[in-house]
């Protein structure tokens, strides 16, 4: 699995960002042709990114470009035009606005005709599908089983609160006059399911208030907290705060790491299944709750 903590949107029409971003310690970066560039912009954006992509460096990092939708008129070129120049240096095409798996399908067999064509490893590039409106989530578990090439569900807040008309005009935040609980509950977590039940990375969308470190920061500890693998960010200044939060703390690594070394131990040394470890009783459920923990607190280098 790659790293999908942070993920960065930088919009392919702005070269300065796309620089800046090379720098930056988000574990993704997706260059965005879709909503973040203007539709005269489409076409010079797609060279920016071709070119981002062949000359930048982006060592380390996942390297992601957002392509318009399939209902507009620029889906294909984009792919084409991307993974023709540039196909080498790309982990996924996101596909935003996906309603049924027949979009996911159309992007696997455009990328399978293109790899080959080009001499690339057939299969390398992967996707990422984001779920934005109603007809996606209703689909979601078909689209989570469409094609090997899926990485991950994306959550898209800002497009589906609008495609379902829910009543607030701030990303991310709760809609005024819901009360109590979390509107965005279910959507998370028919989401989560579906990528869970494929084996795919669930990523959580965008908080837009810039400047509002310690709301983004609430809001992101919930999708955490649920299971998911990470979330956007829109700007330098949203990184930390999300790395460390998609982060396991040190102590919950530290102890995710020791239960499976006690586990290991009384397992197979002493062959016992359910054993105390201080004031807790862990099992084989333990050992695996803790190997999800012990995962993510490795991969983010503790
Ligand atoms: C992201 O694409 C969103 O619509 O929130
Ligand atoms: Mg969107």
């Amino acid at each position: 699995m790659r790293a999908r903590r942070s993920c960065l949107a930088v919009p392919g029409s702005n070269p300065r960002f796309i620089e800046k971003a090379q720098g930056l310690a988000a574990d993704e970066i997706f260059l965005d042709l879709e909503d973040s560039v203007a539709p005269d912009a489409k076409e010079d954006a797609r060279k920016n990114v071709v070119g981002a992509l062949r000359e930048g460096d982006w060592t380390g990092k996942t390297v992601v470009v957002r392509v318009n939708d399939l209902t507009t008129q620029w889906t294909y070129r984009d792919v084409i035009e991307i993974v023709e120049a540039a196909g080498d240096r790309l982990d996924c095409v996101m596909l935003p606005k996906v309603q049924d798996a027949s979009h996911v399908v159309w992007l696997a067999t455009l990328l399978g005709q293109i790899e080959r064509a080009a001499g690339l490893p057939e299969g390398g590039i992967g996707i990422e599908a984001q779920i934005e409106n109603a007809a996606g989530l209703v689909n979601v578990d078909a689209i989570a089983a469409s094609s090997p090439r899926l990485e991950t569900l994306v959550f898209g807040p800002a497009d589906f609160m609008a495609s379902i008309g829910m009543r607030t005009l701030v990303v991310g935040e709760q809609p005024p006059g819901y009360g109590e609980g979390d509107a965005y509950h279910y959507i998370l977590m028919r989401i989560l399911m579906a990528a869970r039940a494929h084996d795919l990375q669930a990523i959580d969308g965008p908080y837009l208030q810039i400047r509002d470190v310690d709301g983004l920061r609430r809001v992101a500890r919930r999708s955490a907290a649920l299971g998911f693998d990470g979330k956007w960010v829109l700007h330098p200044g949203q990184v930390d705060v999300v790395n460390e939060v998609f982060s396991p703390s040190q102590r919950d690594y530290d102890h995710a790491e020791l239960i499976l070394d006690a586990y290991e131990y009384y397992t197979t040394v002493e062959k016992r299944g359910a054993v105390m470890l201080g004031d807790e009783m862990i099992d084989e459920a333990s050992r695996k709750m803790a190997l999800v923990v012990a995962a993510k607190g490795r991969a983010a280098g503790l």
